[in-house]
């Protein structure tokens, strides 16, 4: 794939995942088509958090095909991944703490010699906090933080795992409309992993619905749009 590549889209077909022979994720088919913005929800332990691992190379695939514009990328280790134009915000952020802002930034740019510069046009809060060590930052900050750092790779499509997690309404705020400018101005694909209905329904298109590890069904728009019926689906 060259590096100018824009709208790249990933394909998912028949993965299963798990841990030490324990199965989690069975039959996982889905498809974030190129600039698509799609959302994951389901209950606490369904496996939300293993499929974009599995994704990303962090938990090994048993079966299935993961493709990213167009390049098999299924078992391969997350660099290579991350290399082919995925990127990862883990749940939890996991900044490295003791170093800056700058720092956690030109770690994640350094394999592709990008520069991290046009990142903090989507953070212009973050830039004046580049010098500062990130955890000294707020959650909020942090979480703005581990998405340009991920952003600092040069992502074509964006796995998100619970980003709104511990955020005050105002940085989900911030948090969605950061989202949203990266999709519209980059044309970055969005996987977004969320409990969160204000961010959910105001950043997806779509949502799929993950229940012990399949997927079981879709949320519309137009159910996502209905914060009340949304809650109910989260909730069951
Ligand atoms: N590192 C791990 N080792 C073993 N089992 C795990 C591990 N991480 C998650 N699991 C199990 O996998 C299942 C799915 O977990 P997870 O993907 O974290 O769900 P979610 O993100 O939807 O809450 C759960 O049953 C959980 O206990
Ligand atoms: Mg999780």
């Amino acid at each position: 794939m060259s590096a100018g590549e824009r709208h790249v889209r990933l394909e998912v077909a028949g993965l299963a995942a798990g841990y030490r022979g324990v199965p989690v994720l069975r039959d996982i088919t889905l498809d974030v088509r190129a600039g698509e913005r799609v959302g994951v929800v389901g209950r606490n332990g369904a496996g939300k958090t293993t499929l974009l691992a599995a994704l990303i190379g962090i938990v090994a695939p048993t079966r299935g095909t993961v493709r990213l514009g167009g390049h098999d990328i299924a078992g391969r280790p997350p660099y290579v991944i991350a290399a082919h134009g995925l990127g990862y915000v883990p749940q939890g952020r996991r900044l490295f703490p003791r170093l800056t802002v700058d720092e956690n930034l030109r770690l994640a740019a350094r394999s592709k010699n990008l520069p991290t510069s046009g990142v903090y046009d989507y953070f212009p809060h973050l830039a004046d906090r580049r010098h500062q060590l990130a955890g000294t930052l707020s959650g909020g900050e942090q979480q703005l933080a581990a998405i340009a750092r991920a952003l600092a790779g040069d992502p074509k499509v964006l796995l998100l795992d619970e980003p709104a997690e511990g955020l005050s309404p105002v940085a989900v705020e911030g948090l969605r409309d950061t989202l949203l400018a990266i999709s519209r101005d980059r044309g970055v694909g969005l996987l977004l992993v969320e409990q969160n209905t204000t961010l959910l329904a105001a950043t997806v298109e779509r949502a799929l619905l993950l229940e012990k590890g399949s997927v079981v069904g879709e949320l519309t728009a137009e159910q996502l749009g209905d914060e009340q019926s949304l809650r109910v689906f989260l909730s069951v």
